[in-house]
């Protein structure tokens, strides 16, 4: 297989997701299209399960059921017992984070990159047990800095927590070179990978991480309401559980249980099974593709973007750093953020707005309130970006100030 995506699959991927046909969707960041077999797949299961029983028709998929967690494993390189199916990446995320036996005086380490949630997360940790939280910025070039972790850790160091692919910027976390370091010293690693599966190749065994949460309708093109969460075999037993039921665990007498001995025991029972295996046909799909040609289609789809973006008068691209994805920030001089979201809108052309609070260390430190984001996915086109493009070339041009300064 070559590894890029040729014209005719584009079309043909194209023409299997119906949704392009309706608008040019860049906002791949907030939630993709979904191949028109995820949706197939939910809306029959729905169909079944409304005509037969939801009991019964989730024995009827049984199979297809549990070979999802396969397939996440398989997409991932981890162990299917190191799998649970949760309802999005907060709440993956959050399993693992709180299962995490904190005590006064003990560090995390994060980057400036780190999304709202997890943020929000270390604070209350804080307040409850006392934690520090120390945060390595980004050097002048818009680059983690290995040498800055390396220097931060001590022996109170308890976890390294770094988000891959912040949600405003279009820049990358090293996240292999860090877990080589948190390998090194010991220390317990959480990666958050709710924009990277299925845009970048990720391998659990590679990045070498304890914990890694995923979002199912971003990148991976599942509904909404879909995630998981790896936890690595050998840190299962020390995480705490938030929740128990008799799915997490068996009750074996009155008095006592006995927790399951897989990733499972922090998922609960009842769950829309629809949406798992919608999940599962979403992930099927992209590694049918190969997720190393959607990141090549992705880069190459991104830099266009950008370089297009760069070379206009009026807009300001914001992404750093050496390694970038399909997320392209911008800001257009003199029109707010959401006002050139809506005025794309009006073209059926899909963007969205970064808000500040999503990442609020990195956004303030480039003194930046929103941004406007236009995230690419391989069923993208030239074509699709050089719309945008255009469109955004009459907003340019329709904003007096701008018309007075620089078109005059
Ligand atoms: C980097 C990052 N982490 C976590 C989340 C939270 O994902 P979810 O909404 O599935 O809980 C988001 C959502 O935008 C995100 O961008």
């Amino acid at each position: 297989m070559q590894n890029t995506l040729s014209e005719q699959e584009i079309q043909q991927l194209r023409a299997e997701t119906k949704g392009t046909a309706q608008r040019v969707h860049f906002n791949n960041a907030g939630a993709s299209l979904p191949p028109d077999a995820v949706l197939d797949t939910v809306v029959n299961y729905l169909n079944e399960e409304a005509t037969y029983g939801g009991y019964e028709v989730e024995y009827k998929y049984r199979k297809e059921i549990e070979n999802t967690y396969t397939l996440i494993a398989r997409l991932i390189n981890a162990e299917v017992d190191e799998v649970a199916i949760v309802e999005n990446a907060s709440t993956a995320w959050g399993l693992a984070f709180n299962g995490i036996a904190f005590e006064k005086g003990d560090v995390v380490i994060t980057s400036e990159m780190e999304y709202v949630t997890n943020l929000m997360g270390f604070l209350h940790v804080q307040k409850t047990h006392g934690i520090e939280i120390k945060v390595i910025p980004n050097d002048e070039h818009g680059n983690f800095s290995l040498t800055a972790l390396e220097e931060a850790i001590s022996p109170k160091t308890k976890l390294i927590a770094i988000t891959h692919i912040s949600s405003t910027a279009g820049g990358m976390i090293p996240i292999v070179e860090i877990g080589k370091i948190a390998r090194k010293h010991h220390i317990l690693y959480l990666v958050d990978a709710c924009q990277s599966a299925g845009q970048v190749p990720v391998d659990v065994k590679e990045i070498d991480c304890d914990m890694l949460s995923v979002t199912g309708r971003k990148y991976l093109r599942a509904p909404r309401g879909t995630g998981f969460l790896y936890v690595r075999k050998e840190i299962q037993d020390s995480l705490n559980l938030i929740f128990m039921d008799s799915h997490t665990a068996e009750w074996v007498s009155q008095d006592n249980y006995k927790i399951r001995n897989d990733a499972r025991r922090f998922e609960l029972y009842e769950k829309n099974r629809a949406l798992t295996l919608g999940l599962g046909k979403a992930v099927e799909y992209a590694l049918n593709i190969g997720v190393d040609r959607i990141w090549t289609r992705i880069q190459y789809l991104a830099g266009l973007m950008r370089r297009e973006l760069e070379s206009m008068n009026g807009i300001t691209v914001h992404d750093a750093g050496d390694e970038q994805c399909g997320i392209v920030t911008f800001s257009v001089d003199g029109v707010d953020s959401p006002t050139v979201k809506n005025k794309l809108a009006e073209k059926q052309i899909n963007v969205s707005v970064g808000k500040a609070i999503s990442t609020l260390i990195y956004m303030n430190k480039k003194n930046l309130d929103t941004v406007v984001r236009a995230s690419v996915h391989y069923y993208n086109t030239e074509t699709e970006i050089n719309t945008m493009c255009d469109a955004l070339r009459s907003i340019i041009k329709i904003n007096p100030l701008l018309t007075a300064a620089q078109y005059h």
